[in-house]
Order: structure tokens, then C-alpha cells, then sequence
């Protein structure tokens, strides 16, 4: 039985596969990547695979019994590239895919759950075997900031209290192992978020705790917050999407309490102050 990783070469792929290794051989996973080469390090085969070329995907695909689809980040090209590759999976015979969707995608009100949503209807429209791991936030979209919070003094965001059930990409990837080599996952949607909630006022009281300094959450509108991330260079459309997925985490729609993650995995979710530890090391 092979399982094919798309994405492999990307964070979240990277560690599904090391995990991956962990529970199957590696002559049964098969990475599904852009560039074969930058896949050498992974100690499995690597086949080219490029979501924008669809003519090339179904052979890619010879031969794999079940597939995570990790979801491209080509954000506004998804939904055709996750449909190339859903119709080459058919083609090529796949029995089942698991695909990387977001939290509670079809209630979203982040700019990013239409594409999700796009891509869960075509796979359920396959006929193909399926499962949607509706990934939470990565705590280190917050984390990332670490650094400049500290340089600037203050943690910036427009999240307002809005609760955040995160959790790190290595929680994430292990679900989706636990998903592929365990059974009866057929036809479920799983909503994966952190235990534990918190807001980036929590966040940012965590990091003062840890570093020993004061950095208070500043919270701003969510024009000026976009403002701000454009004047460190951030371009423009990627400042404002994430300007506007803060106000979505200000809705509640980073929020869930399901702990099917933590269920998933057999253990509690990584700790917020876990991952501010690591965030820290990396920034010293
Ligand atoms: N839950 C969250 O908080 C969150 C945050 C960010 C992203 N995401 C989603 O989760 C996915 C995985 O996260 P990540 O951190 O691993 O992201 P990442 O490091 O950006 O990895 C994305 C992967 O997608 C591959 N890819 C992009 N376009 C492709 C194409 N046209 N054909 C084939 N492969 C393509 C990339 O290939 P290369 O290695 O060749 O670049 C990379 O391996 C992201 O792509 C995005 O959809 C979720």
C-alpha cells in the first residue's frame, strides 16, 4: 500500500513524512513534490508534481493507494490546482484522499474557507473516499512575531478578545498521520484546533513572562494594523488578508473546543507557552 504526500517539501509536509516514517516503510510513501531535488533530504521516493500542471499529475499518481493532499499556498489559484489534482487522483485510481481544509470552513469567515470549501464539495463530488482535516490555526502564525514584538516593544494585532485555539504544525501533522495509518477515518470531518484557548492579549502577557520583558498586546483597526504590516515590507494584498483574518479571530473564528486534535493524537495539544519557549530560543 503506498501513500502519496503532496506538499512534502513544505513546513507541514516535511514533518508529516518524518512522522509518517516513524509508522510505515519509507519505500510505501511516496513524496509528491515541485521539486524532486529539494526532496532528497526526506529518505523517500520523490516524484515531480505540480498542481498547475494537470497533465502530468494522473502519472504521477501510478500506483498511490491513499493521498494527503496538503493545500497549496497559492492563495486564489487553490480551488483549480486542488481540483487537478482531485481529478488525476480519479484517473489514476487513488481509493482516498485526506485533504488539509480549514477550521469549520464551511462557517468561516476567513477570506481563505471559500477555496476550502470549493475543494471539500469537489472531493465530495469525486466519488473518491475522503477526509477533511479542518486545520486550526499554526501557533506560529503568532509566534513568527516574537522577534519583532520584542524589538518594537509591543504585540501587534487586530484580534481584539477573540479567543484562539492553535496549535503547532507538528500536532497537525501527526493527526494526519494518526488519520492516514489508522481506520475509520473514511467520510470524516475532523475540526482540529489547540486545548487550549487564548487571546493575544494572553499571548503577549506569555511572551513578557518568558522573556522578562514588558510587551503588551496592542490592538489597532484593522486598516491601521494592514498599514503597519505594509510599512515592514509586508505586500500589500497579504497585509490586508491578514489584517482581515485577525477580525475573523476577533469574530471567534479561530475558536474551537472540540479537542478532537488532542483525541486524534492520543495526547494533550503542544502548550501555547511551549511553543513561545521555541520561538524564543530561535530569535536569541
Ligand atoms: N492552518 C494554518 O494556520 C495555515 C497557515 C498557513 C498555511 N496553511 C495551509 O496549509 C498548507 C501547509 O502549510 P505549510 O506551513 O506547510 O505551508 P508551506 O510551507 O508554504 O508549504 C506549502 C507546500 O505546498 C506546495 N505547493 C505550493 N504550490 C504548489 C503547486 N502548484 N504544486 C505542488 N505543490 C505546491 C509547496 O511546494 P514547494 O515546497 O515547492 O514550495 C509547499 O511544499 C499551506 O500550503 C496552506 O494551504 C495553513
Amino acid at each position: 500500500m503506498k501513500i502519496g504526500v503532496t506538499g512534502a517539501t513544505g513546513h507541514l509536509g516535511r514533518i508529516v513524512v518524518e512522522k509518517l516514517k516513524e509508522k510505515v516503510t519509507s519505500d510505501s510513501i511516496v513524496a509528491l513534490v515541485r521539486s524532486p531535488q529539494k526532496a532528497s533530504d526526506l529518505g523517500v521516493e520523490a516524484r515531480e508534481f505540480d498542481y498547475t500542471r494537470p497533465e502530468s499529475l494522473a502519472n504521477a499518481l501510478k500506483g498511490i493507494d491513499n493521498l494527503l493532499l496538503i493545500s497549496g499556498n497559492e492563495i486564489g489559484q487553490r480551488a483549480i490546482q486542488h481540483k487537478n489534482v482531485i481529478d488525476a487522483a480519479k484517473k489514476a485510481g487513488v481509493k482516498w484522499i485526506v485533504y488539509t481544509s480549514l477550521l469549520h470552513a464551511d462557517t468561516s469567515s476567513l477570506s481563505l474557507a471559500d477555496e476550502h470549501c470549493i475543494t471539500e464539495a469537489a472531493l465530495k463530488e469525486s466519488g473518491i473516499q475522503y477526509t477533511l482535516l479542518r486545520n486550526g490555526w499554526y501557533t506560529e502564525n503568532y509566534t513568527g512575531s516574537v522577534q519583532g514584538a520584542l524589538a518594537g516593544g509591543a504585540f501587534t494585532g487586530s484580534a481584539g478578545d477573540g479567543k484562539i485555539s492553535s496549535a503547532p504544525r507538528a500536532d497537525y501533522a501527526e493527526a494526519a498521520v494518526a488519520v492516514l495509518t489508522g481506520g475509520g477515518h473514511h467520510g470524516k470531518i475532523y475540526e482540529l484546533s489547540g486545548d487550549e484557548s487564548y487571546t493575544l492579549t494572553d499571548l503577549a502577557a506569555e511572551l513578557s513572562r518568558q522573556s522578562g520583558k514588558n510587551i503588551p498586546y496592542k490592538n489597532l483597526p484593522e486598516n491601521e494594523y494592514a498599514d503597519l504590516l505594509k510599512s515592514f515590507g509586508v505586500p500589500e494584498g497579504f497585509a490586508c488578508a491578514i489584517a482581515g483574518w485577525d477580525t475573523s479571530a476577533s469574530k471567534g473564528d479561530l475558536f474551537d473546543n472540540s479537542r478532537q486534535l488532542s483525541k486524534l493524537i492520543g495526547r494533550p495539544t503542544t502548550s501555547l507557552a511551549s511553543v513561545v519557549k521555541d520561538a524564543l530560543k530561535g530569535s536569541e
